[in-house]
């Protein structure tokens, strides 16, 4: 199998950073095209460093780190700073990035990518939707090269953010109803998934035991991260929620989901943001998104624990990727 065409648009953030170091430990099974970055978890400047600091420790330099979009459509920006710390990556002592950021803008890149390739690419969506949105808005067309986009986001359930939403899809509301109805093949992981994968002190052990920097890198930043999900959600241990887009890309068979119908809510204050789905399409409104509601927690830990534990061999060279 060749690997599989992925970008991933996301706000590191500390779940973020896991999830990219697990795709970068995966070469076989991923082609990664490009990071593209978001204001989110904490401002642009610091989600597009933490992206280039990311690729650096996985000794990946060959991936492309684009910025973004600074600020929601509409709304202001929500950051969150109390879950992931000052810097985004509360944990980890990583140096300034040296890997230079790409000057075209995220925006541009997604366009240029999904309008030029032959071979239909997965994008991986770990933050606020502002990037995809605005790529929809200004270029319909890049939806022919999206082969499908996976999203940790929403909540059919409790919110986190609020009662009633969760964060990446509070933050910006209106991109989430943008990429909603485009019509894309689209999965949802939200909250009601990502709180069955929790970091439980035997999981947290088995990632500290790992001798590779990318290991240690990823236990030191989940010693931390999620305490306050605990406390506010009564959960057993921190959840690990962007992971959750990776394993599914890597391990479908570790998740379970159906068709459904999803939309969001973009105005009031009680329950903005707050994602509804109808679990009974009907010919008027059809199934416009699957949405996951298990997770095998035991089986996407392993996975990550196996392939953060395995040693890099220096820095890869690109596979071989298809012809565009
Ligand atoms: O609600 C959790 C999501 O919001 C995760 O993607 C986390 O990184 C934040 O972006
Ligand atoms: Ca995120």
């Amino acid at each position: 199998m060749l690997p599989r065409p992925l970008i991933i648009d996301c706000d590191p953030g500390v779940d973020d950073a896991i999830a990219i170091l697990l795709a970068l430990v995966s070469p076989s099974e991923f082609d990664l095209l490009g990071i593209t970055t978001v204001a989110g978890n904490v401002p642009l400047a610091l989600t597009q460093a933490n992206a280039r600091r990311i690729c650096q420790l996985a000794q990946r330099p060959d991936v492309a780190v684009y910025a973004g979009c600074p600020r929601p459509l509409l709304r202001s920006l929500t950051t969150a700073e109390d879950i992931h710390g000052a810097t985004g990556l509360q944990g980890a002592d990583l140096p300034e990035p040296t890997l230079p950021l790409q000057s075209q803008h995220a925006v541009a890149f997604l366009i240029e990518r999904f309008t030029t390739t032959s071979t239909p690419i997965t994008l991986a969506t770990l933050g606020p939707l502002t990037n995809l949105a605005v790529a929809l808005i200004q270029c319909p067309a890049i939806a022919q090269g999206i082969d499908q986009v996976v999203m940790m986001g929403g909540a059919l359930g409790s919110g986190n953010i609020t009662p009633a939403a969760e964060f990446n899809i509070y933050v910006d509301p209106h991109a989430a109803k943008v990429v909603i109805d485009a019509g894309l093949p689209l999965t949802m992981i939200g909250l009601d998934v990502t709180h069955q994968v929790v970091t439980t002190p035997a999981r947290l052990a088995a990632l500290e035991a790992l001798d590779t920097p990318v290991g240690k890198a990823a236990a030191g930043m989940l010693r931390y991260y999620g305490q306050l999900d605990v406390e506010r959600h009564g959960l057993t241990a921190p959840p690990l929620h962007d992971p959750c887009v990776i394993a599914y890309l890597l391990r479908p068979d570790l998740f379970t989901g159906r068709p459904m119908r999803l939309a969001v809510e973009t105005e009031g204050s009680l329950c903005i943001g707050r994602t509804v789905a109808s679990v009974y399409p009907t010919a008027a409104l059809p199934a416009n998104a699957t949405v996951i509601k298990t997770a095998n927690a035991e089986g996407i830990y392993a996975l990550l624990t196996e392939r953060l534990g395995k040693h890099i061999a220096g820095h890869k060279t690109p596979p071989a990727r298809l012809i565009r």
